[in-house]
């Protein structure tokens, strides 16, 4: 039977312990998408106690930024940054993965490139509509994300995670819902999987065989229409055929149709569990992706509980979980969790501020704990 306090190896990396930092934007790096001391701040204090961190959605143009201030590897300046952060983290004891991500139309208008590149127009935020990407437009982007991650490696992180959940670009091609393409970008679970195969092919042949590169996907969409388990089983054994070597399995926990205040219709969604979901709510879900494939499995959502958090791994539902709010209240949450002083943890609210501050100028913020970044003069 493993433990959370085992250690777990996989494809040349070896976590000390089966806790993971899950990506969460700080909002913290320049306008130009560096990293900054308050990067760098918020991390290693994060990264003492978990096996892994994956640092949060760093994306491979400026147009596909999730938010102004997302952080960037579009460019070889870049890497310098990033590998002030990928030593941090290493230094602290954890193995350091990077998010590579494209926000399409869910990110904000874009003045540079093309503003909310999406599968075929659905509006994911009010303002500027989406523009539906040609497949040369589609290639470009694949080509995007492969230059990322070899910048990645180059920085010195041991993984790169790339993003295909959270209705962010890839996710809005795997969703039923929002995918109405009619060419091979689009249809069945496969065809909606074009995109994520393509990238993580491209991805593979830049890097080659040996690098670590995980997949985060919506084990399924908790919504009217949306993504079965079953399509997320399906898609699981497509990304592990297609060379990808480990999956973290998060989730669409709510979302719907709304209507802007100048009547337009957009999908709004959550990735996080909601207050009244439970602790461990994903858990069902990311069992079943588990079962599905042979390569180790991330499970996400509301598992800063002691108990549910070692019950999952002992019982061999997922290999690794990831706890992401919690690890913001209270950035020693691992190190209890891992020690059994369940009493000991801050607890997060469960309010979402954090969501909605990262929008702001401030960067990060939390209700309960007031210095996310640990930096003295925050
Ligand atoms: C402020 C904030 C920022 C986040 N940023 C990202 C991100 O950059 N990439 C990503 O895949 N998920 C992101 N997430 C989602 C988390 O990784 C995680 O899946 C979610 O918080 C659910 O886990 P929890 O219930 O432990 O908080 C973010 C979550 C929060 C609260």
């Amino acid at each position: 039977m493993a433990t959370l306090n085992d250690t777990l190896a996989f494809k040349g990396l070896k976590l000390r312990n089966r806790l993971v930092l899950p990506p969460i934007t700080t909002a913290y790096g320049t306008p130009e998408g560096e990293v900054t001391d308050r990067t760098l701040g918020f991390y290693r204090q994060r990264a003492r106690q978990v096996g892994m961190v994956i640092v949060e959605a760093v994306v491979v143009s400026p147009d596909a930024r999730l938010i102004p201030r997302s952080m960037g590897l579009w460019s070889d300046g870049q890497i310098a940054g990033m590998a002030r952060l990928a030593k941090a983290i290493k230094a602290e004891g954890a193995v350091a993965a990077v998010q590579i991500a494209h926000a399409g139309a869910r990110g904000p208008a874009s003045d540079t490139g093309i503003s909310r590149g999406s599968p075929s127009g659905a509006v994911m935020a009010p303002g500027e509509p989406p523009t539906i990407l040609s497949e040369g437009q589609i290639a470009g982007i694949v080509e995007d994300f492969a230059r990322a991650v070899a910048r990645a490696r180059e920085a010195g992180f041991d993984a790169a995670e790339i993003h295909g959940g959270h209705h962010y670009l890839i996710s809005q091609f795997l969703s039923p819902i929002i995918n109405g393409r009619e060419d091979r970008y689009g249809g069945d679970v496969a065809g909606r999987a074009t995109l994520a195969l393509e990238v993580t092919r491209a991805v593979r042949a830049r890097v080659g065989e040996d690098y670590p590169v995980l997949f985060r996907f919506n084990a399924v969409e908790l919504m009217e229409g949306g993504q079965t388990i079953e399509e997320g089983m399906a898609l699981a054994r497509l990304l592990e055929a297609a060379g990808v070597d480990a999956l973290h399995a998060s989730l669409i926990a709510q979302g719907g149709w709304r209507e802007s205040s100048s009547g337009v219709r957009f999908l709004q969604s959550t990735s996080a569990l909601l207050k009244e979901q439970p602790f461990g709510g994903a858990v069902p879900y990311a069992a079943k992706i588990k079962e599905s494939v042979g390569i180790p499995v991330i499970a996400v959502g509301k598992l800063a509980d002691v108990q549910e958090a070692a019950r999952v791994v002992e019982q061999g539902l997922v290999d690794l979980v990831a706890i992401g709010r919690q690890m913001i209240a209270d950035p020693e949450t691992a190190g209890k969790v891992l020690a059994g002083r369940r009493d000991e943890i801050v607890r997060c609210t469960e309010c979402n501020g954090c969501f909605a501050s990262i929008r702001k100028e401030t960067g990060l913020t939390c209700a309960v704990n007031k210095n996310p970044s640990g930096r003295p003069e925050y």
